[in-house]
């Protein structure tokens, strides 16, 4: 198995054309995106969508009426949507199905979604994701850091590099080991989403404690998988394409 990541935006801006076939992607956006999908499904949340834009998202409210329209632009609620992107706001809506659109996390799943496996990564799930890779057996492992706007964001390298700690450390390109170098930097997830940008930006705008909620380590033991566009849980007696007994670490996971 090697590692490879994508550090931000201009690397996830080449994903659609490349060749993911022979991947598992791990798809972090910590602040806040990937997080409250996470807590979402934790909290009974049926499906996520994700896209890339407003428009999009609202073709897709008139083909699904009974879903909830969810997501953010500069970090606010959009006019009209049911929610924001905060982790709390996915706490509350169990059984229901979320169209998400986001400025980077939405983008960056949606551009590796032809990969062999896509799994939503959060450090709220990082346990269960390492557990998941390792079933996964891949050849490969894309570690996609979502990005803030167009710029290299640290909380998803902290996240990745943590999950690279946790996989014990394999072979990896200089990209994912440069991940590995921030975690190492930064020894808790606290101190390194406070040490963000968009930590730091959060905080200054009164929601210090969804940053302090994004920061908890595998808390949750839920993991999301792409899979036609949409996010539902991986269910723990799924087989990955490729590996022979996934079924069983995930039981233990579970
Ligand atoms: C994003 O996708 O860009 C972030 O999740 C934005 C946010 O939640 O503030």
């Amino acid at each position: 198995m090697i590692i490879d990541a994508a550090l931000g935006p201009a690397d996830i801006a080449k994903l659609p054309e490349a060749e993911l076939s022979d991947a598992t992607s791990v798809v972090f956006d910590i602040l806040r995106a990937t997080s409250s999908m996470i807590t979402g499904l934790a909290h009974g949340v049926a499906a996520i969508h994700p896209v890339r834009t407003i428009e999009e998202a609202l073709r897709r409210k008139a083909e699904m009426p009974g879903a909830l329209l969810g997501g953010e632009r500069h970090g606010d609620r959009i006019e009209g949507f049911d929610l924001g992107n905060s982790p709390f706001e996915y706490r509350e809506i169990s059984g229901r199905e979320v169209i998400s659109t986001t400025t980077n996390g939405t983008i960056a799943l949606r551009a590796c979604d032809h990969a062999q496996l896509v799994l939503v990564g959060a450090i709220l799930n990082l346990g269960a994701v390492a557990e998941a890779v390792r079933a996964s057996n891949p050849s490969r492992v894309l570690l996609v850091c979502a990005g803030t706007f167009d710029t290299f964001a640290l909380e998803d390298a902290w996240a990745a590099g943590r999950l690279m700690q946790l996989l014990g450390e394999p072979d990896c390109t200089d990209a994912a080991r440069a991940t590995l170098a921030v975690a190492q930097m930064y020894p808790s997830p606290l101190a390194g989403l406070r040490a963000a940008r968009n930590g730091r930006a959060l905080t200054a705008k009164g929601r210090g404690a969804e940053v302090e909620w994004c920061a908890r380590e595998s808390v949750f033991q839920e993991i999301g998988v792409l899979r036609e566009g949409v996010i539902r849980l991986l269910q723990t007696s799924e087989t990955f394409p490729g590996s022979e007994n996934p079924a069983t670490l995930l039981q233990d996971a579970g």
